[in-house]
């Protein structure tokens, strides 16, 4: 499913050694003896409409993909059955052949947060670790980007991108199957490296910092966007159990202390950006996301903590230099 421009802009990188060893895994993520849902995927997949869209405008909130005269009667209820398949859409929203794809999040939120204050990325290579849909991939790539490589390990946001690859048609734009800790080590090149919305993954919230350190070419941008807390309840919140009924949550540090870990970690320019507390506008159960969403793991009696007790959710993004 990948072409030989993936591996052309990887030699570019001065990772084609990387690329010869990625061919055979990248085969095997995508199969059925990955993950069980592959065929089901890839069938919905060569089922959506043949079409070429109009336009495709990967710089608006929702990513515009094509108009409604562009597909027949037929093909519009053939393209949302497809497009069901995929659900839950977590990351977005999309616009295609003018169906609105209203995802849990408003990712496009995010964007306008921090799209103002980083490095422009024109003709920059761009590394997006743990990109989900790759919502924000694309709109790095409408900021003119000249490669984003996404990594996702959760397949069925890999295919939400193949599905939107599958019109887009665009190679200068990348989502493999693949966790941080497949990246070889030292890669040193990439001039923007984002790390949204995992750090209170890593159970080595410092580890990961230099993970992402090490991706970045000297003088590399770091754009860091975490869960944090008010100093006011301490310098870090490691949760006992779920977090918002998050399993994998292991630490929620102060801007503070965030900053403070960045400079240990040796980065310089280390600034904080925005400060946001997630409502429930921003992140909700959608007829894309029907799953439970913010409301439902906030305190309904408070808001302002979580069903646990915790603060509820505020993040920060942060910028660095290597
Ligand atoms: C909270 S989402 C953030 C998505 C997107 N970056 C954003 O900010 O909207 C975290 C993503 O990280 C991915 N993820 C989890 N473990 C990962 C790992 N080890 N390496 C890379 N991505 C990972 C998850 O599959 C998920 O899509």
């Amino acid at each position: 499913m990948y072409s030989h421009h993936l591996f052309d802009q990887l030699a570019e990188l001065g990772l084609s050694e990387w690329g010869a060893r990625l061919e055979p895994v990248l085969s095997q993520r995508l199969s059925a003896r990955h993950h069980g849902d592959f065929d089901k995927w890839q069938a919905a997949i060569a089922r959506l409409p043949e079409a070429i869209p109009t336009l495709v405008d990967l710089n608006q909130s929702a990513i515009e993909i094509g108009i409604a005269a562009d597909l027949s009667a037929e093909q519009h209820n053939s393209l949302l059955e497809q497009l069901r398949q995929f659900h839950p859409w977590r990351k977005g929203p999309f616009n295609l052949f003018g169906h609105y794809i209203d995802t849990e999040w408003r990712s496009d939120w995010k964007w306008d947060r921090l799209v103002k204050d980083i490095a422009p990325l024109s003709g920059r290579k761009v590394l997006d670790i743990g990109c989900g849909s790759g919502y924000h991939s694309w709109r790095m790539r409408g900021a003119a980007a000249d490669f984003v490589l996404g990594i996702d390990p959760t397949m069925i946001f890999v295919m939400q991108y193949f599905v939107m690859q599958r019109y887009i048609q665009d190679y200068h734009v990348a989502v493999l199957p693949l966790g941080i800790d497949e990246l070889p080590d030292q890669l040193n090149c990439f001039d923007s490296v984002f790390s949204m919305g995992l750090l209170y993954h890593r159970r080595d919230p410092k580890a990961h910092l230099q993970e992402l350190k090490s991706c970045l070419r000297d003088e590399g941008e770091l754009i860091l966007e975490t869960l944090v807390i008010d100093e006011e309840f301490g310098d870090v919140l490691i949760p006992e159990g779920r977090y918002a009924q998050m399993r994998n949550v292991w630490s929620i540090p102060s801007i503070k202390t965030l900053e403070g870990w960045l400079k240990q970690e040796g980065y310089n320019k280390v600034r904080c950006i925005d400060v946001n507390v997630t409502s429930i506008e921003e992140q909700r159960t959608t007829e894309w996301m029907q799953f439970q969403s913010l409301s439902d793991y906030l305190d309904s009696s408070d808001p302002g903590k979580t069903t646990e007790g915790y603060p509820a959710p505020m993040r920060a993004i942060m910028l660095a230099e290597k």
